[in-house]
């Protein structure tokens, strides 16, 4: 069967009767009956603080383990895969960007954002079939992201928070992920920086088919996406 009309091939993500609990936690997190996003797919996903927006995009990218349901990301089941099983399948398919600390702080600009490449075959030989190599995939990225040349060689402790946040976003969209987990990204950035962020992070995903799954309470940037989803607390979901 042709992979790319396979309809787990149209699917980025996909959630089914999902449980996650802290330990010692009275109540679950999360308790999400149906959520999924097919290839490409633009999601807002808003609620108020402590609703668990950062959980479940730590369950998706599989560093947290759910106490039940089923999870899939580009059709593959992650349930039954073990821990080194699930980072290669993040490593393959999901770009994530953090609310913090996302970024290697001895590690250079231009090194942080090749880490994508060096972790996933997949991702380096996607990058270099789309640019010529993951170097000139990382260079057109952070360009496109404000990142000068000045800044490449320089350790990432030394950035701003707002341009470590695009620097994480240029890892992220590096050899185009099926799905990218974005929490807050431009929380730090000012209003110009926000928009060309918006621009350049809707644009990639729509080039490559990336779908993104975008963390905010910026409710100003809904129009941008295809639809916007609510996560009320107590595990509940609903709209916005
Ligand atoms: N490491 C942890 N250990 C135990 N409980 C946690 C941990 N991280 C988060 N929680 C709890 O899980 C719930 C959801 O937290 P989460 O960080 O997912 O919320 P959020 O929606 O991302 O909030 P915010 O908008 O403030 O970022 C909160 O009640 C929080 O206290
Ligand atoms: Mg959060």
């Amino acid at each position: 069967m042709n992979p790319a009309s396979s309809p787990a091939a149209a699917t980025a993500l996909e959630i089914q009767a999902l449980r996650f609990t802290w330990p010692g936690a009275a109540a679950a997190t999360l308790d999400i009956p149906e959520f999924r996003l097919t290839a490409g797919e633009r999601v807002f996903l808003a609620g108020p603080s402590g609703s668990g927006k950062s959980t479940l995009l730590g369950v998706i990218a599989g560093t947290l383990r759910p106490q039940a349901g089923r999870l899939a990301v580009a059709g593959c089941d992650s349930g039954a895969l073990s821990q080194r099983r699930r980072d290669r399948l993040r490593a393959d398919h999901i770009g994530v960007i953090f609310q913090q600390f996302n970024l290697l702080p001895f590690l250079s600009t231009l090194d942080n954002v090749l880490l994508a490449a060096r972790f996933s075959k997949r991702r380096a030989a996607r990058a270099a079939s789309r640019d010529g190599s993951p170097r000139a995939s990382a260079l057109r990225l952070l360009g496109g992201l404000g990142i000068g040349a000045d800044l490449l060689g320089r350790a990432a402790a030394q950035l701003s928070v707002g341009q470590q946040q695009r620097v994480a976003a240029a890892r992220a969209l590096l050899g185009a992920p099926e799905l990218i987990l974005a929490d807050e990204p431009t929380s730090a950035l000012d209003a110009d920086r926000r928009d060309e962020f918006i621009n350049l992070l809707l644009g990639e995903c729509a080039d490559a088919g990336t779908a993104l799954l975008f963390v905010s309470h910026d409710r100003g940037l809904v129009p941008r996406f295809d639809r916007a989803v609510e996560l009320l607390g107590l595990g509940r979901e609903g709209s916005p």
